[in-house]
């Protein structure tokens, strides 16, 4: 079945540094085992699961974006380099003279690459660091064969990997590579099979993940409780959100999840408005939904908050009625329940409220002030994979309602410029559920009450253009 494959990780490699692996705190190799048998027990007999690193993104020229893993291929295996794949068995294999039940081909060390992106692990350090018992160079795909047992192979394919020259074996060689051998060998592949059986397991989060989740959330409220009292008219947008990233690098996170959000005024009813460079007006409300990444797992909160530090009336009536949804919404995170409920109960609510407000006439055209979905799944990816049926113990989502008035709207135009979102992060337990960002003050005396606190940046100055 294999020919001419050098066992490369058997040759001792001196001076191995591993750079990437300063953090203590990670997911632990006994995670990603075990994620990977759980892979296997929900696979048909005589399958292959096949998984691919993310693609290297070009911003511009010679610069790249920021690398970040694949979420399945980093749950799976906690390797962070690019240009490798995983093939996933459900039994057996002998392979190399071993009997594996899974095969990880990697970047070879290049000392002329790493003189300018840092070391690699390469195969006998991703081997040692990862516990994968067999591992490969990339390089070396092309001499393997899929075993003669295989009936079916399932693959999680990248979006059009580009080329580069430069690698002895980049991904879009893999990916080709893999093309050509799964169509010589006649197997039948059904994708969607994969992505179902991924989003199974990632929708309930093991303990370990857990733990990176809550960090992920606490320093997320750091950073919000800190930009909350920062809040001044005069500052800008972009300088709110400064602040909450700052305490998000402060305390370890390595980026933001998404894109930070922070819209003031008419902004506040963009949804995902992110080019932040507006000076914040006393009279604004200011939406702003962010979320710290630890170690691959995000948070994603939201608070609205007036920007003198008073709600005036009709953003006061706007938070309280998406208080009052969140609130519903929160009532139906109950093991059992449908996901959608959590969403017809908060729909409910600001369908209700607009109406006796008079900012619309028939409960159909709620839709048209709150346009999106109340819930989603939250892990590796701030909309993460789930398999949209009943809720779990073990289950992560955001609740997270919302009322955009934008100027211009069909309806008085006291509520215009109003955009309102209120956005928490909930585990559902086998009794009901935990509001795991809860310690964020969210009513509207707590939030008033935070903006009078002294804020240290004040002093720094720092809030002013
Ligand atoms: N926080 C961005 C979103 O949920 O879409
Ligand atoms: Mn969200």
């Amino acid at each position: 079945m294999i020919h001419r494959l050098p066992v490369l990780f058997f040759l001792l490699i001196s001076n191995l540094a591993i750079a990437q692996w300063d953090d203590t705190d990670r997911l632990s190799k006994a995670f990603h085992a075990g994620r990977r048998d759980a892979l296997r027990e929900k696979m048909p007999p005589k399958s292959m699961a096949v998984f691919f690193s993310n693609p290297i993104r070009n911003r511009a020229n010679d610069v790249d974006y920021q690398y970040s893993q694949d979420p399945n291929f980093y749950y799976l295996t906690g390797y962070l380099e690019p240009n490798s794949m995983l093939l996933v068995f459900k039994e057996e294999q002998l392979l190399s003279d071993q009997k594996v039940q899974e095969v990880l081909f990697v970047q070879e060390n290049n000392p002329r690459r790493e003189v300018w992106t840092g070391k690699r692990l390469g195969v006998e350090g991703a081997a040692k660091l990862h516990g994968i018992r067999l591992v490969y160079s990339n390089n070396d795909f092309k001499y393997f064969n899929f075993p003669e047992s295989l009936e079916k192979i399932y693959a999680d394919l990248p979006d059009q990997p580009n080329k580069d020259k430069a690698e002895k074996c980049d991904l879009a060689t893999l990916v080709q590579q893999f093309g050509e051998k799964k169509s010589s060998s006649k197997k039948v592949q059904e994708d969607s099979k994969l992505k179902e059986m991924m989003a199974q397991l990632r929708e309930i989060k093991q303990p370990e993940e857990m733990t990176l989740m809550r960090k992920a959330i606490d320093i997320t409220i750091i950073g919000f409780r800190e930009m909350i009292k920062a809040v001044r008219p005069g500052m800008t947008e972009y300088q709110a959100q400064a602040i909450n990233e700052y305490h998000f690098k402060k305390n370890g996170s390595e980026y933001p999840g998404y894109p930070s959000i922070c819209g003031a005024g008419n902004n506040s009813c963009v949804l995902h408005y992110i080019y932040n460079r507006k000076p914040l007006n006393d009279s604004d409300i200011f939406l702003v939904d962010m979320g710290a990444e630890y170690h691959g797992y995000t948070a994603d909160i939201t608070r609205t908050i007036p920007v003198n530090g008073r709600f005036n009336e009709q953003q006061r009536i706007i938070y309280q009625l998406v208080y009052d949804a969140q609130e519903a919404g929160f009532d139906s995170c109950i093991t059992g329940n449908p996901f959608i409920s959590v969403d017809e109960g908060a729909k409910k609510v600001i369908a209700d409220g607009l109406l006796k407000l008079g900012i619309i006439q028939n409960v159909a055209d709620a839709r048209k002030y709150f346009m999106h979905g109340t819930s989603h799944y939250l892990g590796l990816d701030v909309h993460d994979a789930g398999t949209f049926t009943e809720l779990k113990p073990g289950t992560v989502l955001t609740v997270e309602p919302g009322i955009y008035i934008p100027e211009g709207s069909d309806c008085d135009k006291k509520w215009w410029k109003i955009g309102v979102r209120i956005e928490d992060d909930v585990l559902i337990t086998t009794d009901g559920h935990e509001i795991l960002s809860r310690s964020l003050p969210r009513t509207i005396t707590d939030l008033e009450k935070l903006m009078q606190e002294p804020s240290y940046f004040e002093d720094l100055n720092v809030n002013q253009r």
